[in-house]
């Protein structure tokens, strides 16, 4: 049997040049897909994005018995009154770690979940004891058994949850399990990223009582049931600061559209440092460079700070900037992994424990390297398309995680990337690419 590894070939040295539409974002799709489960009505969700890790939290909720009906690529209808278990089958835990907002929503609704604990990127050692604290401060009892988080509560009372760290996973999960629990519970220390606001949108427009979200104090009064609704999911801010990045680093001319540009302040923000041209429209953001990039320092932070998600990007970007730049990462700790990947390139990065400084250099050059998570496999390709010569990233697997038709929307950009199956594959872009 032929083994299929999918690949990227990129024949670098394109300036991208053109319009691109962002899809909905992931990470709030992922939350919002937990929550439609909670409603015993319809809810239909828009503006879906059709990667791997929707797909995989989609076949997690169909399998615990809800109703999935696909509309089309973009739009799902979820009914949870069918639901017959709530138990969450091991294999979608180890394929995607959001599967955990199922903990939240089940517990929320049924006061019972059991989903062990979550796999998902490999960028840091990831806990979840937030997550517990606040299920354990609604009343309800979480522990770690087997391997599997069991949740339960004869009934859930909402209380004042102060979260240690800022974690989007543990506000996303608390506020699910809140929203039908008695009385009023007020999350201090919350993260405020989009998608928070987003899951609490679309929560509100199924009956749910939730003020704050976006702030670092998120009240919620619990409410008896939740009914179904239509909701569009916002645009992916991650994808779109990739694309803005692919710009800069190809000393391209793009429009980045379907976007919220004040989501995208941190990014804009740095590629204006760096020297680019950041031209903001309503819902569309313009990325102009026409000369070398310069150096800049930056720290991840959580929203309205740099993404951490966007470290990888901006790195690789920096790698070809004049001047040494430092990278401090400040939420996950293995998120430099793809820095020895860069090296093989040519570039010149020094990690000393979360620090990356990075001495630009004058090109990148094209080499054979692999993806070790999502980001940093999108930032390779970027790396690849701005390189001499021809560069090849394997393990795309992780990409298609959260990026929809990526190859296909950056050679709309003029982009030479294709996917490759295998050697005889690369082996005939090569010489059709020449
Ligand atoms: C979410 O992960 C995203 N994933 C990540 O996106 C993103 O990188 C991250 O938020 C930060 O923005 C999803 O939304 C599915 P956290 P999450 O809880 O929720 C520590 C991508 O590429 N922490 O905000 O897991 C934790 O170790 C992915 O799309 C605890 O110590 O991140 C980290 O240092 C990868 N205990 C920090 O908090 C906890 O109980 C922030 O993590 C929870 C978190």
């Amino acid at each position: 049997m032929r083994c299929v590894i999918m690949q990227y070939v990129i024949k670098g040295g394109n300036p991208l040049v053109g319009d691109v539409v962002i899809g909905g974002a992931k990470n709030a799709a992922l939350g919002i897909l937990a929550a439609a489960i909670m409603a015993d009505e319809d809810v239909t969700i828009e503006n879906l994005p059709d990667v791997r890790d929707t797909n995989v939290l989609l076949e997690a909720i169909e399998d615990i018995g809800a109703r999935v009906r696909r509309i089309d690529p973009h739009t799902v209808c979820i009914n949870g009154s069918a639901i017959s278990t709530v138990r969450v089958n091991n294999d979608f835990i180890k394929r995607i770690r959001a599967s955990y907002y199922l903990l939240g929503a089940l517990l929320g609704k049924y006061k019972r979940a059991e989903v062990s604990l979550p796999g998902g990127c490999n960028i840091g050692s990831r806990p979840i004891d937030q997550h517990l604290k606040g299920f354990r401060a609604l009343g309800a009892r979480a522990d770690v058994e087997y391997g599997m988080v069991v949740a339960d509560a004869l009934h859930l009372a909402g209380n004042h949850i102060y979260l240690d760290m800022v974690s989007v996973g543990a506000t996303i999960n608390i506020m699910l399990a809140a929203v039908l629990a008695e009385g009023n519970t007020i999350l201090e220390n919350a993260a405020k990223e989009p998608h928070i606001v987003d899951v609490a949108n679309l929560l509100n427009s199924m009956g749910a009582n939730i003020k704050g979200a976006g702030t670092d104090v998120i009240r919620i009064r619990g409410v008896q049931r939740l009914h179904g609704t239509t909701y569009s999911i916002i645009p992916d801010q991650i994808e779109a600061g990739t694309f803005m990045f692919a710009a800069a680093m190809t000393r391209g001319d793009v429009t980045v559209k379907n976007v919220i540009p004040r989501h995208l302040e941190a990014i804009s923000a740095k590629l204006k440092e760096m020297g680019c041209e950041v031209i903001e429209f309503d819902d569309a953001v313009r990325v102009v460079c026409k000369s070398r990039l310069h150096y800049t320092h930056v720290k991840t932070l959580p929203y309205p700070g740099f993404p951490t998600d966007m470290q990888p990007q901006i790195s690789v970007a920096l790698s070809l900037a004049e001047g040494t730049s430092m990278v401090t990462e400040s939420i996950f700790e293995n998120r430099f992994k793809y820095v020895d990947e860069l090296a093989r390139m040519g570039a010149n990065v020094k990690v000393e424990s979360n620090v990356a400084v990075i001495s630009g250099v004058n090109r990148l050059t094209g080499a054979d390297v692999s993806a070790p998570d999502l980001r940093a496999g999108a930032a390779l390709v970027l790396a690849g398309l701005a390189a001499d010569g021809y560069t090849v990233v394997d393990e795309t697997k992780y990409i298609l995680r959260g990026y929809e038709r990526f190859d296909e929307k950056l050679r709309l950009l003029g982009a030479c990337i294709y996917q490759a199956e295998d050697e005889r594959d690369v082996r005939r872009f090569k010489l059709e690419a020449v």
